[in-house]
C-alpha cells in the first residue's frame, strides 16, 4: 500500500516533466542518496525480522520499476532534443549554389597553341630559345653585323654591349641550327616573346612571335610556299588566299612579305585591309647561304626555309580586335570574351 503510494507520487511527478534537467531532478529525488526509495530501503530495518523480505521485495520491485521508466522516457527527451535541433538546422537543398567561376586560357595563348598544333601536324617540333639574348645569336649569326642598317628596323633593349632583349624569334634559328648541325633534317616552330622599343596603338613593348625553320638537302621555295599555305587554309579558313611580294631580310634570301586575304572583307577592299583587299601576316625566305654557314651547315649541299609571324596581329584579325593594347590590360570583360 505503501509502496503503490510512492508509484503514484512519482507518475504524477514525471509525468509534468518535459526536459532533462527536470528528469534529472526526479530521479534524485526518488533514486538518490537521500531519495525517497532508498530511505524506503534503508528503513527496512525497523521492520519485525519477519516481514522485512517480502517488504524488501517490492521496494526492490519500485525501484526496477522507477528506474525502467526513468530510463525510456530519458531516451525520449534525447530523441525529441535531437529531432528539434534536426529540423532547425535543416539544409535547403533548393537554393541554388555558388557556381566558381571557371578560368581561361589568354586569346594569345589560345592563338599559340592553335598555331602550334598546326605545324606539328605538319611535322614541326617545338624548339624554345632564352629572351635575355647575345647579340651574337639576335643579329650577328643573323647576317646582322655590327653597324648594319637593318639593326635600325628593331629598336632594342641593350642590357649590356653583347647582351640584349631578343626582338625576335629568329636567334632560335641559329641556336637550334648550331646544334644539331650537321645532322638533318631540322623542321621547328618556336614561339615566344620578344621586346622593342615601341610603344602605340599598335606596337607594344613586349609582344609574342612565332618563328619556322626547316633545313635539309633539297628545300626549295615552293615548300616554303606549301607550308605556308596550308597554315593559313587552316588558320583562317579553306577560303583564305595567299600572296607573296618580295622584300628583304638580311638572313633570308630571297625573302617575302606574306599576305592573306582581307579576313574581314574576304577581298573587296575595307577599312582593316585599307581598301586593298590584303592584310600582312608575316615574313619569311630560304634561309641566307652565310647564316647556315655561319651555323655549322655546308650550304652547298644543304638548303632551308624560314619564316616569322606576329602573335598578336594574327590573334586582332581572327577574333576582330583593333587595339593592341587590350591583350595586356588584364581586363577580365574583355579575357572572358574569348
Ligand atoms: N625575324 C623577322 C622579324 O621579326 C621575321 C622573319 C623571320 C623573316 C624569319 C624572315 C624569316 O621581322
Amino acid at each position: 500500500m505503501h509502496n503503490e503510494e510512492l508509484w503514484q507520487r512519482y507518475m504524477g511527478e514525471i509525468s509534468k516533466v518535459s526536459n532533462l534537467n527536470e528528469l534529472q531532478t526526479i530521479k534524485v529525488k526518488f533514486l538518490g542518496k537521500k531519495g525517497e526509495v532508498t530511505l524506503a530501503l534503508k528503513n527496512l530495518k525497523d521492520l519485525p525480522p519477519e516481514l522485512r523480505p517480502e517488504a524488501g521485495q517490492k521496494i526492490n520491485t519500485l525501484k526496477r520499476l522507477i528506474e525502467e521508466d526513468l530510463e525510456k522516457r530519458e531516451q525520449e527527451l534525447l530523441q525529441r532534443a535531437l529531432d528539434e535541433k534536426l529540423s532547425k538546422e535543416a539544409i535547403d537543398v533548393t537554393l541554388p549554389g555558388y557556381s566558381l567561376k571557371l578560368g581561361k586560357l589568354h586569346p594569345l595563348t589560345q592563338v599559340q597553341h592553335r598555331i602550334v598544333e598546326i605545324f606539328t601536324s605538319m611535322g614541326f617540333s617545338v624548339a624554345t630559345g632564352p629572351e635575355i639574348e647575345k647579340d651574337y645569336y639576335n643579329f650577328e649569326a643573323l647576317n646582322l653585323p655590327k653597324d648594319h642598317p637593318a639593326r635600325d628596323m628593331q629598336d632594342s633593349f641593350y642590357i649590356t654591349e653583347e647582351v640584349l632583349l631578343r626582338t625576335h624569334t629568329s636567334p632560335v634559328q641559329v641556336r637550334v641550327m648550331e646544334k644539331y648541325a650537321p645532322n638533318l633534317p631540322i623542321k621547328i616552330i618556336s614561339p615566344g616573346k620578344v621586346y622593342r622599343r615601341d610603344d602605340d596603338a599598335t606596337h607594344s613593348p613586349m609582344f609574342a612571335q612565332c618563328e619556322g625553320l626547316a633545313v635539309d638537302r633539297n628545300i626549295r621555295f615552293s615548300d616554303l610556299k606549301g607550308v605556308l599555305l596550308t597554315f593559313i587554309k587552316e588558320l583562317f579558313g579553306p577560303k583564305t588566299k595567299m600572296r607573296l611580294r618580295p622584300s628583304y631580310f638580311p638572313f633570308t634570301e630571297p625573302s617575302a612579305e606574306v599576305d592573306i586575304s582581307c579576313v574581314i572583307c574576304g577581298g573587296l577592299g575595307c577599312k582593316v585591309c585599307k581598301g586593298s583587299g590584303w592584310l600582312e601576316i608575316l615574313g619569311a625566305g630560304m634561309v641566307h647561304p652565310r647564316v647556315l654557314e655561319m651555323a655549322g651547315y655546308d650550304s652547298s649541299m644543304v638548303t632551308g626555309f624560314a619564316f616569322g609571324m606576329g602573335l598578336e596581329r594574327i590573334a586582332m584579325l581572327l577574333y576582330g580586335i583593333d587595339d593592341l593594347r587590350l591583350f595586356y590590360d588584364n581586363d577580365i570583360r574583355f579575357l572572358q570574351m574569348f
